[in-house]
């Protein structure tokens, strides 16, 4: 894969976790208007994705897929192109199976990469979402081996279109633990050989239409358990993704949703916003754009957070970033108030030396000689930014994590 495509996380939209496959072109020309219009497009998130069913169930005559002319009656590149004039990229959907994984029965790209791939880069698309559901098994190879098999041949057949398109692959997903160990180690290898991105989990939960006021929380941190021990995969070029932030739909709060994106941003994942955008709530805006928060997420050096300590109530991970200073988050995953801390030694520092910090979701500054603890509501995380001074050195046994430089 071509690291340089995504020498930082990839960010942008997705319109599943909230629109699912109630979707039509009007509606991504508006998604896109809203993201220029706030401004999310210069924040850095610059890529609008087409998921699932806007496809149709059969081919044409040549083998070739088909808009659902009822929903994109002016066609794909017709979209694309509107979202280009708005200086946006474009994402597409397909599926490496047979049919797609919404049930709608739509047609999927199986025998067909080569000229999906070519129709694909014909329509403008800069972004491919290749998911794996209905994936034939193959007589004389392991699902493993055909994943791999096929997965390497959509990278050629995006190669072979002649447009670079960025590839984001759900291969992993379909080996996640715990059911599939050792093959989800496997498979996030070779991703990192052929992919930018990868999903590595289950979705994060899905708008339910029936109870739409149902907590998402579960969702958030079960892709935040499955990520956060594999750090290892992610690094310039290639991430782990855990799926959509989905701030702003129902069922996330306010604080929740912050905290989404604290943890994502200590991960080092791709921050692909789903949901409604033209109804986005100012508070969740402005947690979007915040300059401390991308700085995090987008840092050069590309490193994934590790966990720190977690004792049930609090968590804290540790980021190394690329300018010396590191990022530390605080985060309270129990059901009341609760104080969250943690020292420079648990990160690994020596003892002397004296540590700036900056809470980046308040501005506050201080000055700490190694103690950092937050008192936080429920579900609340504390992000900070932390540069060491006057002689904090960094002593974890070498080849540990990558120690800031003074
Ligand atoms: C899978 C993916 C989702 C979405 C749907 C579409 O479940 O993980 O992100 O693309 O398919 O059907």
């Amino acid at each position: 894969a071509d690291y340089a495509q995504a020498l930082t996380p990839p960010m942008g939209y997705n319109n599943w976790a909230h629109f699912m496959c109630n979707i039509d072109e009007q509606l991504f020309r508006d998604q896109a208007d809203a993201i220029v219009a706030k401004g999310l497009d210069k924040a850095g998130y610059d890529t609008v994705t087409v998921d699932d069913c806007w496809m149709q169930k059969d081919r044409d005559a040549n083998g070739d897929l088909q808009t659902r002319s009822e929903t994109f009656p002016s066609g794909m590149k017709a979209l694309g192109d509107y979202i280009h004039s708005k200086g946006l990229k474009y994402g597409l959907y397909q599926d490496s199976g047979t049919v797609t994984c919404s049930g709608g029965d739509y047609a999927g790209s199986y025998g067909h990469f080569d000229e999906d791939m070519k129709l694909f880069a014909s329509f403008g698309v800069d972004y491919v979402k290749m998911d794996g559901c209905n994936v034939p098994s193959v007589a004389g190879e392991t699902q493993e081996q055909t994943y791999k098999r096929i997965y390497f041949e959509e990278a050629q057949a995006i190669k072979d279109s002649g447009r670079p398109m960025m590839l984001s692959n759900s291969a992993p997903a379909y080996f996640s633990i715990p059911t599939k160990l050792p093959a989800w180690y496997s498979v996030m290898d070779w991703s990192g050989d052929m992919s930018q991105l990868w999903r590595e989990s289950w979705d994060i939960d899905v708008y339910n239409t029936a109870n739409p006021s149902t907590s998402r929380w579960p969702g958030i941190m079960r892709n935040y358990d499955y990520n956060k021990p594999i750090q290892r995969f992610a690094s310039v070029g290639h991430w782990n993704d855990p799926d959509y932030i989905i701030g702003g739909n129902a069922g996330v709060s306010p604080v929740e949703a912050r905290t989404q994106l604290s943890l994502w941003s200590m991960m080092a994942s791709p921050l692909i916003l789903s949901t409604d955008i033209t109804a986005i709530p100012d508070s969740f805006l402005a947690d979007l754009k915040h300059p401390g928060m991308i700085a995090i997420d987008q840092d050069p050096a590309g490193i994934q957070g590790t966990l720190v300590s977690s004792d049930g109530t609090g968590e804290v991970m540790y980021r190394p970033l690329s300018d010396g200073s590191f990022a530390v988050s605080l985060f309270n995953r129990s059901g009341a108030q609760a104080t969250v801390s943690t020292t420079a030694a648990k990160l690994g520092f020596a003892a002397g030396g004296s540590y700036e910090v900056s809470n980046v979701w308040t501005g506050e500054k201080s000055t700490t000689a190694g103690a950092f603890s937050a008192s936080l509501g429920s579900h609340a995380t504390e992000l900070l930014r932390v540069t060491p001074v006057d002689g904090a050195v960094f002593a974890a046994p070498s080849g540990q994590i990558m120690a800031p430089q003074e």
